[in-house]
């Protein structure tokens, strides 16, 4: 169903990613030891590994949110547990791992514990490839996130049956996790496949839109469609976002795209005070590091150190939010408009 709000997680659900499960699974054939899948909020990749993972031996592992090492492991039972009738054979005997009808249970403390790293190993030694897919590794902090970078660097190395692929939305701050660039890094140097996923142009996003509603029996007025086309600029889970909310009864667009707007809010909010008055700063229209600087200077009495509003660009860029003063979202966009750092 391809309304359905939680990520997909067969290929069959999946609309128009063949080019991209097609590099996957090139990738994977040709025995690359990293691939990064890269792309911003709501565009579709964790859907996009998922479905890919259907036709392969592997586990999907979800770092957002993860904080602690019990967390981590939990994580990593969940994904065991989700991806069991392709994996089995292959975790059976391991020592530390109980599989039952339940779900996977990971021993990682104790007598006959197993870590991270013992597990891939294990998988390691049996024939045939396993694929490790780490989603929002970036978002780890210390001391999990040197561990999980020292892990795919010791994967990269020395395991030779195993690709890892790593996807993540803040597309700056997963490279400058991974340190590729970083003579201190233990991934210094190496060579990544990267994967970059895209927004879907007019005519797909309208052909997704009247696919998903036809599935679900509806067909709303092309006017409709057309609008909701233009204002969600091609980004699915806004898309999905759109139509599940004209399923439930919301007809009007404009009020769906407020709610979406809402939704970008929360997450904007996270931010300090500093990069909300910038980001408020460029969705007005500044368009240049010294515009942005005036803006605030104007608008709020202050004036940003020089080094400060710099980094604060930089980190704004890393995260994805905006490139080259623009917003890549344009819900984003409003939603910084209506910021009150
Ligand atoms: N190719 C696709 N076909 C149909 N639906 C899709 C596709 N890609 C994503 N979706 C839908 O769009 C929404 C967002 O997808 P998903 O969670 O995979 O994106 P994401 O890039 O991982 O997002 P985030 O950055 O928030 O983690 C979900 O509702 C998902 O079902
Ligand atoms: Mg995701």
């Amino acid at each position: 169903m391809l309304f359905d709000l939680r990520p997909k997680s067969s290929r069959s659900d999946l609309f128009n990613r063949e080019d991209e499960l097609r590099e996957l699974d090139r990738a994977v054939s040709r025995g690359y030891p990293l691939t990064l899948v890269l792309g911003i909020r709501r565009i579709g990749k964790t859907s996009l590994v998922k479905a890919f993972l259907e036709k392969h031996k592997g586990v999907y592992i979800d770092a957002r949110g993860v904080s602690r090492r019990s967390e981590l492991y939990e994580r990593i039972g969940d994904g065991l547990y989700s991806s069991l009738s392709r994996t089995r054979r292959l975790l059976e005997g391991i020592r530390g791992i109980s599989i039952a009808a339940a779900g996977v249970e990971v021993r990682w403390r104790g007598s006959d514990s197993i870590s991270f790293t013992g597990l891939l190993q294990e998988i390691n030694k049996k024939s045939g490839r396993f694929i490790l897919v780490i989603d929002e590794i970036q978002s780890l902090r210390p001391p999990l996130s040197a561990e999980l970078r020292s892990l795919v660097a010791y994967s990269y190395d020395n395991l030779e049956n195993i690709s890892v692929i790593i996807s993540g939305s803040e597309v700056g701050l997963l490279r400058s996790f991974l340190g590729l660039d970083d003579a201190s890094s233990p991934l210094y140097g190496r060579y990544v496949h990267e994967i970059h996923v895209d927004r879907f142009a007019k005519d797909l996003s309208k052909e997704f839109l009247t696919k998903g509603f036809k599935e679900e029996g509806l067909k709303p007025p092309g006017e409709t469609i057309e609008e909701a086309v233009e204002l969600f600029d091609g980004i699915v889970g806004w898309l999905v976002f759109f139509g599940r909310s004209y399923l439930d009864g919301t007809r009007d667009v404009e009020k769906i795209s407020g709610m979406a707007v809402k939704l970008a809010l929360d997450e904007l909010n996270k931010l300090s005070p500093r990069e909300k008055s910038v980001l408020k700063a460029i969705a007005e229209g500044a368009n240049s590091w010294s515009e942005v600087r005036s803006f605030i200077s104007e608008k709020k009495g202050i004036v940003l150190p020089k080094s400060t509003l710099t980094r604060i660009i930089d980190k704004l860029e890393m995260m994805s939010i905006v490139k080259n003063y623009e917003f890549l979202d344009p819900i984003y966009r409003k939603a910084c408009k209506r910021l009150k750092p």
